[in-house]
């Protein structure tokens, strides 16, 4: 069993798509063990994007994240990380395969409906920056 760590981001959650983005996520055997609706702040922001601190895009990615709230949750389930990056789709929308939650979400490389851990370390690193132990259930 692997743990793996989704945002649905500002966009989604503005244009009201937390239920039917969560509903595929338990559709495909998936268990939520943490969840919370909160607002990025831009420490926050640094913490989890740390490696794109100082790119072209890192003022915009801030500004998006911590401009309205987000849904932060920790996925459970067999191969989570791998499996839930597929369900989600490419990065940017127009290369996501059809089905995929950003082919049907996203508008573009930056309200891209949701973000999703792309390691086993990035996963051990991610989580506890939304969640402590008192939050997470078996
Ligand atoms: S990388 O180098 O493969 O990690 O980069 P990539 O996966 O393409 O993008 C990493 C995250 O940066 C966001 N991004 C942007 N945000 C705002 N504006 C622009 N132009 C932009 N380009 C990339 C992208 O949505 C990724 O966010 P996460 O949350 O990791 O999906």
């Amino acid at each position: 069993m692997e743990k793996t760590l989704v945002l649905i981001k500002p966009d989604a959650v503005q244009k009201h798509h937390i239920g039917e983005i969560i509903r595929r996520y338990e559709q495909e055997g998936f268990r939520i063990v943490a969840m919370k609706l909160m607002q990025m702040t831009k420490k926050v922001a640094a913490r989890h994007y740390e490696e794109h601190i100082g790119r072209q895009y890192y003022d915009d990615l801030e500004g998006f994240m911590t401009s309205a709230p987000i849904v932060a949750m920790v996925l459970e389930g067999e191969d989570a990380i791998a499996r839930v990056r597929k369900i989600n789709g490419k990065t940017n929308p127009e290369e996501a395969d059809e089905g995929t939650i950003r082919k049907l979400f996203a508008e573009s490389v930056r309200r891209n409906a949701v973000h999703a851990s792309d390691s086993t370390e990035s996963a051990a690193r991610e989580i506890p920056i939304f969640f402590n132990a008192a939050e997470m259930y078996d």
